[in-house]
């Protein structure tokens, strides 16, 4: 059976990924493949624990940029071996809202922990499972912090990674900015400014482009949507 494909989404808190997570899913199932979602921290019962940990328990508030740099760590170790690396080679399409980018970016730059000690750090966890596109939503801080303040959370559930100064989100966005010209063959940088739907159907184009095989129904769905066509035409009331 043939590898499936790896493709995972980044961007500053607000950037509307998890929009297009959905999104790109549903066309690639409407496609005919088979499709997982998954989201870092978490994604297993493990890292789900882990999320808590790093984002809303309130144990958290204490916690050293080197103790959250693991945690992000342990979280994706998991994740790759009981769900990402399984999936992929039973073909199937996974989709990461972030991966290791993240990691470069919050904890390398933005948090400015050593970028060699974080580059090993994400080597160690990932292995040879890497994406093979990475798509990240760009958007001005200003835009991101606006719709992070609109998102609705139960009353007094504060998510600690969305507590830093404006600067660290300005280091956050220059951050992404600067990957996606590091590695143009596997960062697609959108603008995130744009429309829910625009910018899904320039998702789809890069998508189709680089995977046919899971954007093009097979000959044999074609005709199988077909005579289901011709039969509900020939025999209407069934
Ligand atoms: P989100 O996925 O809902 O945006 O929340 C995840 C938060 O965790 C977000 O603030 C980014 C942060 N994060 C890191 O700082 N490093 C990482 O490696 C990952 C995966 C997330």
């Amino acid at each position: 059976m043939s590898r499936g494909a790896f493709i995972t989404f980044e961007g500053s808190e607000g950037c509307g990924k998890s929009t297009q997570v959905l999104r790109l899913a549903a066309r690639l199932e409407q496609a005919g493949g088979r499709v997982l979602i998954t989201r870092e921290p978490g994604g297993t019962a493990i890292g789900e624990k882990i999320r808590d940990l790093l984002q809303f328990a309130p144990e958290s508030f204490a916690m050293t940029p080197e103790t959250e740099l693991l945690l992000f760590e342990a979280s994706r170790s998991q994740l790759v071996r009981e769900t990402i690396r399984p999936a992929l080679e039973q073909g199937t399409v996974v989709i990461s809202d972030r991966f290791f980018d993240s990691t470069t970016v919050y904890q390398g730059i933005a948090r400015k922990l050593e970028p060699d000690i974080v580059a090993a750090l994400n080597n160690f966890a990932v292995g040879p499972n890497r994406p093979d596109l990475t798509i990240i939503l760009d958007v001005d801080v200003a835009t991101a912090r606006a719709r992070m303040l609109r998102r609705v959370r139960p009353v007094a559930v504060v998510d600690r990674m969305e507590q830093e100064p404006i600067e660290f989100y300005e280091r956050v966005c220059e951050a992404y900015r600067e990957l996606a010209t590091r590695e143009p063959g596997r960062f697609l940088l959108i603008d995130g400014a744009q429309s829910p739907d625009e910018i899904e159907n320039e998702i789809w184009d890069a998508v189709s482009k680089r995977f046919p095989m899971f954007t093009v129904p097979e000959k044999s769905q074609i005709e199988n949507r077909k005579s289901k066509m011709s039969r509900a035409r020939l025999c209407p009331s069934t």
